[in-house]
């Protein structure tokens, strides 16, 4: 068994009211109550961050955004800084979803800004890379994850990387339903694993979580979590639901 402990975190995306993210995490916090077990974090919009933390506080679940912006503060309308999120108690922040990367235009550069103004602030970077179904079909997976891990982390320390958490997330699999196999997921988890060793030695990338994201589902997490490099899944959909999500949580818990 990996000495990584397994991670799960739920990427509400722009679902909820502060009202309605406040009862999923108060079922979420009862069912799961002190297990220490795995990780859990989850991830609301910025409108349920301070409801979700308060509902959360004492509890064995963390609290983490889905974007920052690089900048402490200024004329940046409709952006929030990483002083904000902390101000919040968030832990961690969703960096560089393909979401944002498609409809919002972020770039591999801006996207590494994001990661050392989280980092220097004590904000947990959960970094996401992945290919769309073009790239996949065309064999540039690999290298397109590797552009955008480097360029993500480029001027990360080896010791702050063992604060970030990766997620790979191939586009082709976000919300559609369809799950990449068993054997993708784990070539390109076992890719990055690599990488991670090149550029920051072996025993930081053996500490490193890279979760897996894309249409995770409790049906189909327990042969995906079993993998060697699969270290928790990054779960969009199956999130906004109580038991689902808790489901999931047992999946990564269940696995020895
Ligand atoms: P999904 O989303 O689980 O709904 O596919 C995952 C994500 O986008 O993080």
């Amino acid at each position: 068994m990996s000495s990584r402990k397994k991670l799960i975190a739920g990427n509400w995306k722009m679902n909820k009211t502060s009202a309605d993210a406040v009862s999923l995490v108060q079922e979420i916090v009862s069912a799961i109550g002190k297990q220490t077990d795995v990780d859990v974090v989850v991830c609301p919009p910025f409108t349920s961050l301070e409801s979700v933390g308060k509902a959360l506080d004492g509890a064995n679940v963390k609290l983490g955004a889905q974007n920052v912006h690089p900048e402490p503060s200024g004329a940046y309308t409709g952006e929030i800084s990483v002083g904000m999120l902390r101000a919040f108690f968030a832990s961690y922040v969703i960096i560089g979803h393909s979401e944002r990367r498609t409809y919002f235009a972020e770039t591999d550069a801006f996207i590494n800004q994001k990661v050392l103004a989280s980092l220097k602030g004590q904000l947990k970077p959960i970094l996401c890379v992945g290919e769309t179904l073009g790239e996949r079909e065309s064999g540039a997976t690999l290298r397109v994850v590797q552009t955008q891990l480097e360029s993500g982390l480029e001027g990360v320390s080896k010791d702050l990387m063992t604060s970030v958490v990766i997620a790979y997330e191939p586009v082709w699999a976000i919300g559609t339903g369809k799950v990449a196999t068993v054997e993708q997921a784990q070539e390109v988890h076992a890719f990055i694993r690599a990488l991670l060793a090149k550029n920051f030695g072996e025993a930081t990338a053996q500490k490193v979580r890279i979760l897996y994201g894309g249409s995770m589902k409790p049906a189909n997490a327990p042969e995906l979590l079993s993998q060697k490099d699969i270290d928790g899944g990054l779960i969009g959909g199956a999130s906004l639901e109580s038991r689902s999500f808790l489901d999931l949580v047992k999946a990564a818990a269940a696995v020895k």
